[in-house]
């Protein structure tokens, strides 16, 4: 376990998504009171999940509409055929922690 502290609860707005920039970025998922953590690069092209459509705990692309579960990554619909990455995701005293290992 490798937990990384990536922002602070409050910064992602309930039912929205921000964009964490490292060289891999990752995206922060508030939905429904809980947080979920995942690559941020759709995985059918270079286009930012952050910046998608949020339903439920499911995200759509915002560019070709590809649609991901939140909590595993797996692909709903297509263009997309590879599953996203997720992390694993605490939050302690306010603060953002995902398991980036
Ligand atoms: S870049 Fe996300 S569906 Fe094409």
């Amino acid at each position: 376990m490798a937990w990384t502290r990536v922002c602070r609860a409050d910064e992602v707005a309930e039912g929205a998504a921000i964009r964490i920039a490292r060289q891999n970025p990752i995206a922060i998922f508030h939905v429904g009171g809980e947080f979920f953590a995942t690559d941020d690069t759709c995985t059918h092209a270079k286009f930012s999940l952050a910046d998608g459509y949020i339903e439920g705990d499911e995200v759509v692309c915002a560019l070709h509409e590809a649609r991901f579960c939140l909590r595993t990554g797996k692909v709903l619909a297509p263009p997309a055929s590879v599953a996203l990455r997720t992390y694993p995701v605490r939050i302690e005293s306010g603060e953002v922690f995902v398991d980036l290992d």
